[in-house]
């Protein structure tokens, strides 16, 4: 109903590995071209779990952005930004915390999972409790309808949804809100607001859909409408109150099938990633180094490449004449397993080369990468605020 608009966070945790290139910048790089988006290092998310250490954020900040543009992510299509630097976060967190039912972050899937997966630390917070509702804030006070985010996320952006909709049920009927309604058609101008209450009488008192789908086509297209009169107008529409916070759609990222150098997921917890900027000679003795089938203890050893992680990047980054030759040397031991690695090794290579060359400006300068984030945390600031007013009118906060 509102414009489209992407958004996502990442957290900083230092350099980005192959399995975030493979997992969510890829991606992220693609939508870049499709829809407007925002796309933020979730620094005040990291303290959720990190508040006893907060001194290596910033430089993992900093490192992870230059890292998000080396993937070619790109300034130009898309708003960069850093969460804690548009502190409207924070306040719509704190207003949505007094209408959030304790249960509901409870049963949140993650709370208890993350508390005994991390149990080395003290998760008993109220920020850690309250996360997956910060993370309802990120998204919400951008009006954002897409959220790209892996299988592990999506319990939360359901939690968004409900809180969405349990806030506009509470807040969306702002006193007066019908003669609110009636003015803003009239702005409509004679013509449309006559077709406008035509659709919604279909849709209204015979569940018309196609009344429905037209009136909001109508609205779409009426320019003049301030953003208040818009959601008005809309929220009167489907015979709802007056929609202000935004119910998100998941798009859900495909698990990255990029691996580790173990075969396990690539994780910096598991010690087994390749760096998107890897020096070329640590990365060439880290795919060296790397685990194989098992099965070939020596060279004349035929192996199996589905039981092989090399094979897994051969998946990614090979072609078909290029994994024949792997399938077929490696079953009759016709090759030998670091003659196998080299073209993995090429491949990744030149594939970091390009990000090495985006990188460089960057590296060469960082006031370049605080003057994009500082225009990004413009841009997002300005929308954020837009949300605030709404939201503070509805809660009846504005003090006009
Ligand atoms: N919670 C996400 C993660 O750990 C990061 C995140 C924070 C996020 N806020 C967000 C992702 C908003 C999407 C939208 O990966
Ligand atoms: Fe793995 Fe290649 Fe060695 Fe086969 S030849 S075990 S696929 S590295």
């Amino acid at each position: 109903m509102f414009a489209e608009r992407v958004l996502s966070g990442m957290r900083p945790t230092g350099r980005l590995h192959l399995g975030h290139y493979h997992g969510v910048l890829k991606n992220w790089v693609k939508l870049q071209a499709e829809y407007p988006c925002l796309f933020f290092a979730a620094d005040w998310h990291a303290l959720t779990t990190d508040y006893d250490n907060p001194k290596g954020i910033e430089a993992s900040v900093w490192e992870m952005i230059v890292d998000w543009l080396a993937a070619g992510v790109d300034p130009a299509q898309a708003t960069i930004f850093i969460q804690s630097r548009v502190p409207e976060h924070a306040e719509l967190h704190l207003l949505m915390s007094m209408m959030t039912p304790q249960g509901w972050l409870e049963r949140v899937p993650t709370y208890k999972d993350q508390q005994e997966k991390l149990s080395h630390k003290d998760l008993s917070t109220y920020g850690f409790l309250g996360y997956p509702l910060l993370m309802s804030a990120d998204i919400l006070i951008y009006r954002a309808d897409k959220v790209p985010v892996g299988e592990d996320q999506l319990p939360h952006v359901e939690f968004t949804r409900e809180l969405a909709r349990r806030f506009n049920h509470m807040y969306g009927r702002e006193p007066g809100f019908e003669e609110k309604a009636k003015e803003a058609i009239k702005k409509l101008g004679s013509k449309r607001a006559k077709l406008y209450d035509e659709f919604r009488t279909r849709f209204q008192q015979n569940g018309d859909e196609e009344g429905l789908a037209l009136g909001k086509a109508l609205l779409e297209e009426a320019q003049n409408l301030s953003m208040g009169d818009r959601e008005r107008l809309y929220g009167y529409l489907e015979g709802s109150g007056k929609m202000i916070l935004v119910e998100p759609g998941a798009l859900l990222t495909e698990a990255s099938r990029m691996p580790g150098l173990d075969g396990q997921k690539m994780s910096k917890s598991y010690g087994n990633t390749i760096f998107l900027r890897e020096e070329a000679e640590s990365l060439n003795k880290k795919i060296r180094t790397m685990q194989t089938d098992p099965a070939r203890v020596r060279r004349t050893d035929p192996g199996d490449p589905e039981k092989c992680p090399v094979w897994q990047f051969h998946v990614i980054y090979s072609d078909e004449p290029t994994r024949n030759w792997v399938t077929q040397g490696c079953k009759s031991a016709g090759i030998g397993c670091i003659e196998c690695k080299q073209p993995v090794i090429d491949a990744v290579l030149k594939e970091q080369d390009a990000m090495r060359e985006r990188a460089q400006p960057y590296l060469d300068d960082p006031s370049l990468v605080k003057s994009i984030v500082a225009d990004g945390c413009d841009k997002a600031r300005k929308l954020a605020q837009e949300t605030m007013r709404e939201v503070r009118d509805a809660m009846g906060l504005s003090y006009s």
